[in-house]
């Protein structure tokens, strides 16, 4: 699959800003009815949602609504405003288990039955942002086939652990790192917390890079201004792609005449180097044809 590089939350129950986002080019929309839609307005938010659902579709982005967690009790008629043909897949925040995974299938497989939809065609994006999580992390990842990706949530984590966030993002790094391996572990991509000083373009840069450093293969917007850094940070640069093509053209050369490890600039080239050098140039070309 083609990697989610910027997913732009949009508050559901605010239609002015769905409508906005129908001019917009993240490679997907999430319009959100969970935390960015206030408690009293969840009525609201679940009809605008689903009124905007057809037109947003027609962008040909990825939609993929954010529902309200199993525990809220709010999460059965969020899946019936957010699923409907076409949709890419919902978002749920807060998920703890495996078992709550299953359960959350088990519901959009019914409303796919109900809707004459394809069995399994809707993706799902667990939220990764509690201790219990984090710690449960590849089970939830594992845990159906719908999971197509994962979102680590350090804003409700850092409430979970009772510690403030910092700029550097040291105090949720271990989290961080945990949800990416267990991501990899299961084969489904790691989505990054959004960053909230949304004005300030040189820092999204700087924690767009971490992420990346550690695996993740994209992040959530809040701002459309966000976007195109996030597309840009999360594509391969001109520099990878030079560097991997000088790689694989070293290497390839000389395994020709039977050698399996070279230097290349003073540093040594063998298989797992090239077989990333290789995975840059297959991403380039994919994201050639966004
Ligand atoms: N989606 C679509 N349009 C958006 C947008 C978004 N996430 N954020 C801002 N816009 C629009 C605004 O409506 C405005 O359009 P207008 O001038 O036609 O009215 C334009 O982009 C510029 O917005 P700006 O004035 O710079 O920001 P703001 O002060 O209106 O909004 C936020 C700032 C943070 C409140 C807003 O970006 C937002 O609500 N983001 C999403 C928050 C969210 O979903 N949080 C929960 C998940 S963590
Ligand atoms: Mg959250």
């Amino acid at each position: 699959m083609t990697p989610i590089r910027s997913l732009l939350f949009v508050p559901g129950n605010n239609p002015r800003m769905l409508g906005k986002a129908l001019g917009l080019a993240p490679d997907a929309i999430v319009p959100d009815m969970e935390d960015g839609a206030p408690m009293g307005e969840k009525e609201q938010a679940r009809a605008a949602v689903s009124s905007f659902l057809p037109t947003l579709i027609e962008t040909g982005r990825r939609v993929i609504p954010r529902v309200n967690s199993t525990s809220s009790g709010l999460i059965g008629r969020d899946l019936e405003a957010a699923i409907a043909p076409g949709v890419f897949g919902v978002t749920v925040g807060k998920t703890a288990s495996a078992g709550e995974v299953e359960a959350i299938s088990e519901m959009i497989f019914k409303i796919e039955l109900a809707r004459g939809m394809e069995r399994g065609s809707v993706a799902l994006i667990p939220w990764i942002e509690s201790a219990l999580a984090v710690v449960n992390a590849y089970e939830i990842c594992s845990a159906s086939s719908r999971v197509i990706a994962v979102a680590f949530g350090a804003e409700d984590l850092a409430n979970d652990m009772g510690i403030e966030r910092t700029e550097s993002g040291e105090e949720v790094a271990y989290a961080r790192s945990a949800v990416c391996t267990a991501a990899r572990a299961a084969d489904v991509q790691a989505l990054d917390t959004p960053y909230v000083r949304f004005r300030d373009e040189n820092g999204l840069r700087r924690d767009c890079r971490a992420a990346k450093g550690l695996g993740f293969k994209g992040k959530f917007a809040i701002h459309p201004s966000q976007i195109e850094v996030i597309n840009h940070a999360f594509s391969p640069s001109d520099a990878e792609v030079e560097a991997a093509r000088r790689i694989v053209t070293a290497f390839d050369a000389a395994e020709s005449v039977g050698k399996g490890a070279i230097s290349l600039d003073g540093s040594m080239v063998d298989a797992p180097v090239v077989k990333r050098a290789r995975g840059i140039l297959d991403l380039a070309s994919r994201m050639s044809g966004l």
